[in-house]
């Protein structure tokens, strides 16, 4: 697990979105597993301006979202459909046929589960998978205890979750209690798994995922194992990290060939 920490969320997003560039560069018509939240919101910004000032192209791409709510319509305001298309693609050229994101209101959530598996495998598998913490340590809206080694399902969200989720949303009573999400052993398959997480309040989920015990009490945690994890955080959420100093370290003297260069 690399992880990088930046001054702040600026210089941390747009790292991150330099990494996921670079990765559209060298694979055109590579696979984007995507996250939805407030964490990704500046790196998706910054692709939308490569895309407009630089010309990145993302006509080839295809993506899979990580989750959405059960029983949210793609048009309901909070629903992961909308803020997709509000905040990256409505500015990128990415035709409609290739983006996926799980369906809320599907009548056969299990037969719905089993196809996006499909899909993604049918892709060719995800290049990178962007990803956000929860406070509770999860990854896509794989809460504590879920199986690390689970596959696209519905899962019951935490009551922390709901209430983490409450500002989208009218009230914490509107937050729905189910969502469709990767599995651990999905998010698992990713060629590369980036990760960012940001403020105070994830200090703590972040220290365990990186530092703790591998568990499914934390299932971020299960990152330790994949082979090629970037954890980029501002300095609040390495706040609690104990070997924070070495992470530094290893970033700034980095072999040249290993360097991220811009
Ligand atoms: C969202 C997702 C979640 C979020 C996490 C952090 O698609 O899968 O795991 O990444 O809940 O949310 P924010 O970024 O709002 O703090």
């Amino acid at each position: 697990m690399e992880v990088i920490i930046q001054p702040d969320i600026k210089t941390a997003s747009v790292l991150g979105a330099h990494i996921v560039a670079r990765v559209v560069k060298r694979k055109p018509d590579a696979v984007l597993g995507l996250a939805t939240g407030n964490t990704p919101l500046l790196l998706y910004s910054e692709l939308i301006r490569f895309h407009k000032e630089e010309n990145l192209d993302f006509e080839y791409i295809t993506t899979f979202n990580l989750d959405e709510y059960v029983g949210l319509a793609p048009s309901h305001p909070a629903s992961y459909n909308s803020f997709m298309w509000k905040n990256l693609f409505i500015d990128l050229n990415i035709p409609r046929h290739r983006i996926h994101i799980p369906d809320g209101l599907s009548p056969d959530i299990p037969a719905f589960c089993r196809q996006y598996e499909g899909a993604i495998k049918a892709a060719g598998g995800i290049d990178l998978q962007i990803l956000g913490i929860g406070t509770d340590g999860h990854i896509g809206f794989n809460e504590p205890s879920s199986s690390l080694s689970s596959r696209t399902r519905i899962k019951t969200l935490t009551m922390q979750t709901r209430k983490d989720n409450a500002p989208f949303f009218e009230d914490e009573e509107h937050v729905p209690q189910h969502v469709i999400t990767m599995g651990v052993g999905t998010i698992m398959e990713s060629r590369i798994c980036l990760m960012l997480a940001f403020g105070a309040k994830k200090a703590d989920a972040v220290a365990r995922m990186v530092e703790g015990p591998i568990t499914a009490s934390v299932p971020a945690s299960i990152l330790q194992m994949h082979q090629h994890a970037i954890v980029i955080t501002d300095e609040e959420a390495a706040s609690k990290l104990e070997r924070a100093d070495y992470y530094r370290w290893v970033y700034d003297n980095k072999p040249y060939w290993q360097k991220y260069s811009f």
